[in-house]
């Protein structure tokens, strides 16, 4: 069967591209419905993009690479898309847009465009073997139990990254490249929880609470949650991408700088107070009887010089843990790193020594923070190759 178009993975990217994609259209997925990790997104709401995308959100050996798809297929393109479909939609916070429905009315949209724009869409189908050949890509699929040769002149490889390997991630996009010399560079699990030695908090599994958390590189101002494993939350996920085996973390307790002034007023006004009750106001009571292993917080308010005061402001803003490592593939959000950007058009997505080969979606060494940036660069490399076949 001949087509003008195969494309490897009926996911955010390669359905996004299919629903752009001119002349005969096959979309191939080994599983059982498209889109799924749409579907299990946003808790079920799908955190579809994000209204302050821009190329700083997203991390990839060359920051550059992701601009031109960005910039040609915006946010607020997807969130006309997302209108014009009837489908409502709300921000949570910091520009995240999340369904007011279900992430199923996004997989759903995305589905009647492929079959606006006449796509095929072969699921429960597995890629055998791919050739390239004088007349196109000979992709040989097995599905029903029956091998058969596909042709195509395009080939878009958008079966994502490894994270979840539950759900069915694979390293295809990568072993393709491989097939074709193209580079993959060093891949890593991202927007990950990070572990600790066995019961380190498990006192304080369920605990939330506003952070700043920073590495050497950089920091970011969310939510750090306590779980049995360790650490997670969104400052966590966020700090995964770029942390590195090893590697201090350094936990902010006091973010907004204003412990200082609020423990100098109190002890003013009731001095008798101890200073763990006191601070229980400020933070969880049960992060704070824990803290009390590693900082001193014995006494009453009015025990606390100023100096004593700084020097526990000082230690609650920089507490410093090393995590043992990452929960890995088996719960990160996303596969940092991936296909060479220096191996593709930015315009277009295809392979500069390959022709009619393009790499869409996660697959590619870009990854975006959390927040409905992933998304977003599914969406806009999924058009950027979809609009130049
Ligand atoms: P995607 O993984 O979506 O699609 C790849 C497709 O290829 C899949 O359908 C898969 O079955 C198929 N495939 C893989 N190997 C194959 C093979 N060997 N043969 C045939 N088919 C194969 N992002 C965001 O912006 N907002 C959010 O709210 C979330 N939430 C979220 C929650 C969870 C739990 C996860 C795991 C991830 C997120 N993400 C997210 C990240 C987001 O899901 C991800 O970045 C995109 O789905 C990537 O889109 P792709 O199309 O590149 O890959």
């Amino acid at each position: 069967m001949t087509y003008d178009t195969i494309i490897l993975g009926a996911g955010a990217a390669g359905m996004m591209c299919a629903a752009h994609a001119g002349g005969r259209t096959l979309v191939v997925d080994h599983a059982k419905n498209p889109g799924e990790k749409i579907r299990i997104s946003g808790g079920g709401r799908c955190n579809f993009t994000n209204m302050h995308a821009e190329p700083g959100n997203f991390l990839s050996q060359n920051p550059h690479f992701c601009k031109s798809a960005l910039a040609r297929y915006t946010q607020w393109d997807f969130i006309e898309m997302v209108g014009q479909n009837g489908i409502a939609w709300h921000e949570k916070t910091l520009g995240q847009l999340f369904c007011d429905g279900s992430s199923k009315q996004i997989i759903a949209m995305l589905v009647s465009e492929m079959e606006r724009a006449g796509a095929e869409l072969w699921l429960q189908t597995s890629v055998v073997e791919i050739a390239k050949t004088e007349n196109g890509y000979h992709v040989t699929l097995e599905r029903e139990g029956k091998r058969q040769v596909t042709i195509a002149r395009n080939l878009v490889l958008a079966t994502g990254g490894k994270s979840i390997p539950k759900m069915g991630a694979t390293g295809l996009a990568y072993d393709i490249a491989r097939q074709f010399d193209i580079p993959v560079t060093e891949t890593r699990p991202a927007l990950v929880p990070f572990t600790f030695p066995e019961g380190r908090f498990k006192p304080l599994a369920g605990i939330a609470t506003p952070v700043r958390l920073s590495n050497a590189r950089t920091s970011f101002d969310e939510a750090l949650l306590f779980t049995h494993r360790g650490l997670s939350g969104p400052a966590v996920l966020q700090l995964s991408s770029y942390w590195r085996e090893g590697e201090e973390i350094h936990v902010n307790l006091d973010p907004e700088a204003t412990l200082y002034d609020a423990l100098r007023t109190q002890r003013q006004q009731s001095g008798r107070k101890a200073l763990t009750t006191e601070l229980s106001n400020h933070l969880p009571a049960r992060l704070v009887d824990a803290l009390k292993t590693d900082i001193p917080l014995d006494g009453n308010l009015a025990d606390q010089s100023d100096a004593k005061l700084q020097t526990l402001c000082a230690a609650l803003s920089d507490w410093r843990l090393t995590p043992s490592g990452t929960e890995g593939y088996r719960t990160a959000e996303v596969t940092l790193g991936g296909i060479d950007t220096n191996a593709l058009s930015s315009r277009t997505m295809e392979v500069t020594s390959v022709p009619g080969l393009y790499v869409i979606g996660e697959a590619v060494d870009v990854t975006g923070w959390l927040g409905g940036f992933n998304f977003q660069w599914a969406w806009s490399s999924g058009h950027a190759a979809g609009t130049a076949i």
